[in-house]
């Protein structure tokens, strides 16, 4: 097999599945505009994403990383009319741009950007009492994920959803030796999945149109495991 199969697959699943409507073509647009990096989700996960807030019946969702607001357009398509989703994000010209994106694709009533580090508003959120969420998607900076899967659980209750973006990095995880430090972080986190007993958790590898990598999915468990 080769790599151009999986992008062309790829791209056949999102012609039938996940079609991108003007709001979301011009929103990726709008990241080579400013200058900003192509690192939003593809089509295909950012599909992933809102079928995950649908089976999850998600009213209320968490979002570390906004960028242009890519993939807060498909996760705040599957909220219900009072349904809220707030996303984290250190940058605030990203997050401006993301402001408008998200108006022009009518979702601003539904969509809190917060501007600021997610180390720092997250304990907030807690103190604040705005949790639990149905849902928390995971996709700031990758040094700190363990510790952003700490706090993610600190603000979830039975059922949440936890899905955390670029978790294998074309397989760099499996050097044990890396001095990367992105790839050192989703090892850290990786690894702590592993040993949270409160979660039920899987990896699943993705390959496509972006480079190959990984998306991880946690269920906070409902009952104690046995
Ligand atoms: N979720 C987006 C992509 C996010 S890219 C999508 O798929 O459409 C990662 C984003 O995290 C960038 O915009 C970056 O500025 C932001 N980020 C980096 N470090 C951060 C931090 N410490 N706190 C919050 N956001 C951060
Ligand atoms: C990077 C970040 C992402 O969230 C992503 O999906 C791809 C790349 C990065 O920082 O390199
Ligand atoms: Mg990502």
């Amino acid at each position: 097999m080769n790599e151009q199969i999986f992008g062309k697959v790829d791209q056949y699943i999102s012609n039938l599945l996940a079609p991108e409507d003007q709001v979301l073509k011009d929103t990726i647009k709008s990241l080579d505009e400013e200058g900003f990096p192509q690192i939003s989700v593809t089509a295909n996960l950012g599909k992933f994403l809102q079928v995950m807030a649908v089976l999850s019946n998600a009213k209320k969702i968490l979002e570390l990383g906004t960028l242009a607001g890519y993939s807060t357009i498909w996760l705040a398509r599957a909220l219900p009319a009072d349904g809220k989703l707030i996303t984290l994000e250190v940058e605030q010209r990203h997050s401006d741009l993301a402001r408008k994106n998200i108006g022009k694709a009518g979702l601003s009533d539904k969509v809190d950007f917060r501007v600021g580090k997610a180390m720092e508003i997250l304990p907030q959120l807690i103190e604040n009492g705005e949790g639990p969420f149905d849902l928390i998607f995971i996709d700031a900076d990758k040094p700190p994920y363990a510790e952003y899967f700490e706090y993610a659980l600190s603000l979830s209750r039975p059922g949440t959803v936890i899905i955390c973006d670029n978790v294998i990095r074309e397989g760099k995880i499996l050097d044990e030796n890396t001095s990367d430090e992105k790839v050192k972080g989703v090892q850290r986190f990786n690894k702590l999945l592993q040993s949270n007993k409160n979660v039920t958790a899987t990896i699943i590898q993705t390959v496509g149109v972006k480079e190959h990598d990984g998306m991880a999915i946690a269920v906070v468990n409902r009952t104690d495991p046995s």
